[in-house]
């Protein structure tokens, strides 16, 4: 079988959030689980931000011109290969030598580049994959020309695509009178990728592709209500046939507190309470808060983004810092949050620490320090965060929503069972009780260990999931 992944990020080369995550642990997964019988290609922009450690060791393919509308720009393809799988970068430096990923003004007219690159590049490495699997709105536009513009070409057509959705509040929309312009397409085209009078690439893929999925079963249904949809409910009922939920793993070997080589002492499942302790005193002192080891430390790493659930979290804290807590913070985003807890750390340098930054070091040193990790979510598609606070024996407190849902089971204190804490409504005293609930657990050293080994127990690998992808590769 032969499968090329399309995306804006993967670790370890360039990242800001879980996309990454997956895209740089789910294709040695695929290849572990099928071997010599897997051919997997994943293609990447070669951003200003890929250091030198990679960029060094990259083997230039090949090079070319794309046509896009009335640009003809110049595209250089270089490989690397990592654990078994091959990964492309599409170099321009033009559009992709910029000082982050995304947030330019030209960002649609980037990513449509990068699309016709992808599709330009097949016949010259000489691979077309049985299937083209693209990711989030970036690559969209790979499931959408394939269509319309690469279709009478029997190697084309006879891929077969899978669309997945990592998170509905990114859809891709710009204005309508850039459609010739700067996405190629023609007047004829235009019903594809219009939704609300606007060009809504994610519509267009859900329109184009053979399989849309999502990364929680949870997450598959949800999109298609209105609460959750941000807007493209409608076209997701239409196509409902076509929507599937498989839940994201993580990679346990980058995420393993036994050999994680970033923490400040390495643990097991056995050694958890000795490991924790030393890597809560140390994430004490680091942070600036009381060494105090009986003191809980609740703990969030997260895009400040209100989907998050940062409206409980502003309305509750105060409540919740009466008690005898910790709570650290790491995260960028919105200006409004970030000067929420500039303040707050102000008024409570005793119990509040934050970091605005995305560091994946730090967050790992985070996940290792805690005793509890918050993710009050509005909505979540799948959430990595929950499942690598596990692994660290972090106990997490999640609002029963997406793949947050389908991971974390309510502990119950009469019968033992259970991963984690959870709430159903959004709704800010509500977390605050689940909340209080996790403290009292912390004071009850019994009850406390059995939920932590739980948490700790639990696979959240990406064998199953892995199957399952293959599985439905397979069916196409
Ligand atoms: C997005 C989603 C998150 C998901 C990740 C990887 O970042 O917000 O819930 O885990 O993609 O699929």
């Amino acid at each position: 079988m032969k499968l090329l992944f399309v995306g804006a990020e993967a670790l370890p080369f360039a990242s800001t959030g879980g996309l990454a995550d997956v895209l740089g642990s789910l294709p040695a997964a695929l290849k572990r689980e099928k071997g010599d019988d897997l051919d997997i290609r994943v293609v990447l922009p070669l951003y200003q931000s890929i250091g030198e450690k990679y960029r060094g060791k990259m083997e230039k393919v090949t090079e070319f011109f794309v046509q896009l509308s009335w640009r003809n720009q110049y595209c250089g393809l270089y490989s690397y290969d990592l654990d078994g799988v091959t990964y492309y970068f599409i170099d321009n430096q033009y559009y992709f030598s910029r000082g982050s990923l995304y947030g330019n003004f030209d960002d649609g007219e980037r990513f449509a580049f990068f699309s016709m690159a992808v599709m330009e590049m097949l016949p010259k490495i000489g691979f077309f994959p049985d299937v083209l699997h693209a990711h989030d709105w970036q690559s969209a536009l790979t499931v959408i020309y394939l269509r319309t513009k690469y279709n009478w070409m029997k190697e084309y057509r006879e891929i077969r695509t899978v669309y997945t959705i990592h998170n509905i509040d990114y859809q891709g929309i710009y204005d309508m009178n850039i459609l010739g312009d700067v996405f190629g397409l023609s007047d004829y085209e235009h019903s594809i990728v219009e939704y609300n009078g606007m060009i809504n690439l994610t519509k267009g893929a859900i329109v184009c592709c053979d399989k849309l999925t999502t990364v929680s079963q949870r997450y598959a249904e949800e999109i298609q209500m209105d609460y959750f949809a941000s807007g493209l409910q409608h076209i997701l009922r239409m196509y409902s046939g076509k929507v599937m939920g498989i839940v994201n793993g993580i990679d346990v070997d980058y995420y393993n507190p036994e050999t994680d080589p970033v923490i400040f002492e390495n643990y097991t499942a056995e050694t958890v309470a000795e490991g924790k302790a030393a890597n809560k005193a140390e994430l004490q002192k680091q942070f600036s808060l009381p060494e105090s080891p009986d003191t809980p430390v609740i703990a969030m790493v997260s895009r400040l983004a209100s989907h998050k659930g940062f409206d409980l979290v502003k309305y509750a804290i105060e409540k919740l810092l009466t008690r005898d807590v910790q709570f650290v913070l790491l995260g960028t985003g919105e200006s409004e949050l970030e000067v929420f807890f500039e303040n707050l750390q102000k008024r409570y340098p005793e119990k509040v620490s934050i970091l605005l930054a995305y560091n994946k070091d730090i967050s790992k040193q985070i996940y290792a320090g805690a005793d509890i990790f918050l993710m009050p979510s509005k909505s979540e598609p799948c959430g990595l965060a929950q499942m690598i606070a596990s692994r660290y024996g972090t106990v997490p407190i999640v609002r029963e929503v997406g793949g947050l849902y389908d991971t974390i089971h309510a502990y119950n204190p009469e019968t033992g069972e259970g991963n984690g804490i959870t709430f159903c409504t959004y709704d800010a005293l509500d977390m605050l009780d689940a909340c209080l609930r996790a403290i009292d657990l912390y004071d009850d050293p019994e009850q406390w260990e059995t939920l932590r080994d739980n948490a700790m127990n639990m696979d959240f690998s990406w064998a199953v999931s892995a199957k399952k992808y293959l599985e439905m590769y397979q069916n196409l």
